[in-house]
């Protein structure tokens, strides 16, 4: 069944001028692009988004790597692509992700934390419900 899910390209993404080969893979893959749009996220926007790590350890740093650039927001549309686009990310550590994904072939090893690893996918159909309707918000 064709669904759709919400992919974030990260700062560290866009800085690294990765943007294009993020998006060259999910089009590789046979997923469409349905939206897209480039913008600095708001505090509000990474408080909801992120809300279940609230109070974890790397939340703080997280929220402010995530508001030290643009990012690119997009909605992917495609077979199982919820499942299909976190395998082609990779593991959220870049150092152990596998080779062939976004993260194992075009991540870097910072050594201190795991929070520029390049994107975000949704993690289940809620998610993505929830996180569509967060960054590509209607009326
Ligand atoms: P993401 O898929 O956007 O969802 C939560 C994010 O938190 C994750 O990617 C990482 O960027 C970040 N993250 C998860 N675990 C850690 C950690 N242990 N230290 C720092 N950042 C983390």
């Amino acid at each position: 069944m064709s669904e759709a899910t919400l992919v974030l390209i990260k700062p560290d993404g866009v800085k690294r001028n990765l943007t294009g080969e993020i998006l060259r893979r999910i089009e590789q893959k046979g997923y469409k692009i349905t939206a897209l749009q480039m913008l600095h996220a708001t505090e509000k926007q990474l408080a909801s988004h992120y809300a279940e790590h609230a109070g974890k350890p790397f939340y703080e740093p997280l929220l402010e790597f995530m508001s030290s650039g643009p990012l690119v927001a997009v909605r992917v549309e495609g077979e199982r692509v919820i499942e299909g686009f976190r395998v082609l990310a990779g593991t959220t550590d870049p150092t152990t992700a596998a080779p062939g994904t976004i993260r194992g072939d075009l991540g870097r090893d910072w050594g201190l934390n795991v929070q520029q690893n390049l994107v975000h996918g949704s993690d289940s159909p809620e998610s993505a419900a929830r996180e569509l309707a967060l960054w590509f918000a209607t009326a």
